[in-house]
């Protein structure tokens, strides 16, 4: 069992908004979104880990790309829970076809909840878990040439896993396919953004309502020359992000300040004295 201090608090949401999804995901999602310790892979009931899972928005967005788009295989790095899991699930049921594969080294962290979710519902032949490291488990992927025109980044979220995540997904993703991060705003993921951006002209960006995902679509070939590079830094992504940049330098730079007008006044305050 998790301490309290890693018990899930859930804001109210609201269930209607997944009215659209096969009756037995839904409720494995209201259960979840309610907070409710889940069954994991041992038959014990487990609390959720705090803030794992994404949205119902971000969950109904994904949802409704893979009914439109219909990919004939997802993929997603970062089972966790498996909230994300769920929803590639549902499209695939309401699709009537489609494979879902995702990759997450540390799934006994989570008790195996995500893996005995997506037995609950019944779709354990639509899905293939690789608990391995994403770097490795893509790679691994990329060698036997598989493709998927929907991949989903959700795994480690420091700056350089999540661009690594992106490079190796880019090895898989198709022509006219998807790849979406979680957690737009996150500096480490909000900087990888900002490199395929200015960086990665096969894709381009998708204008999209929810704020926490950036998604991009493939629409050519990578045919950057040598060594081409543009510079990616985006130094102030919002206010907010302006704003906590700032706040620390300000006592170091009044000391500065205080120390360079004392310099400037020291020859005026004490002249040395003549030897006598
Ligand atoms: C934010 S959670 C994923 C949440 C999940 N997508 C959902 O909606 O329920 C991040 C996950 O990334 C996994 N992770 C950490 N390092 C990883 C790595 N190197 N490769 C793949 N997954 C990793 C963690 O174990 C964790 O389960």
């Amino acid at each position: 069992m998790l301490s309290e201090k890693h018990q899930i608090v859930h804001a109210p949401f609201r269930e209607e908004i997944l009215s659209p999804l096969p009756p037995l995901i839904r409720s494995a999602l209201v259960s979840m979104y309610n907070g409710e310790p889940q069954i994991g892979l041992d038959g014990e009931r487990h609390n959720l880990h705090v803030g794992t899972g994404i949205s119902t928005d971000e969950g109904m967005w994904l949802f409704n790309l893979c009914c439109e788009v219909k990919p004939k295989a997802t993929l997603e790095v970062g089972l966790a829970c498996g909230f994300s899991t769920l929803y590639f699930l549902a499209a695939i049921h309401e699709n009537g076809f489609g494979h879902h594969t995702a990759i997450d080294p540390f799934q006994s962290h989570f008790y195996g909840i995500g893996l005995r979710h997506s037995e609950n519902v019944g779709m354990s032949d639509r899905f293939r878990f690789l608990e391995k490291k994403s770097a490795l488990a893509l790679s691994q992927l990329a060698r036997g040439e598989e493709t998927f025109p929907l991949i989903f980044i959700d795994g480690r979220h420091h700056f350089e896993y999540a661009l690594s995540d992106f490079m190796l997904a880019s090895e898989l993703c198709p022509a006219g396919g998807y790849i979406i991060f979680d957690d737009f705003g996150w500096s480490s993921v909000n900087r990888v953004v900002a490199f395929v951006r200015s960086n990665r002209k096969d894709f381009e960006e998708l204008k999209i309502p929810v704020a926490s995902l950036a998604a991009f679509r493939r629409i050519g070939d990578d045919e950057r020359p040598y060594g081409h590079f543009v510079e990616f830094f985006e130094p102030f992504g919002s206010w907010s992000e302006m704003r906590s940049t700032i706040r620390p330098l300000v006592p170091s730079l009044v000391r500065r300040g205080v120390k360079a007008i004392a310099r400037l006044v020291k020859p005026y305050q004490s002249k040395p004295r003549p030897p006598s």
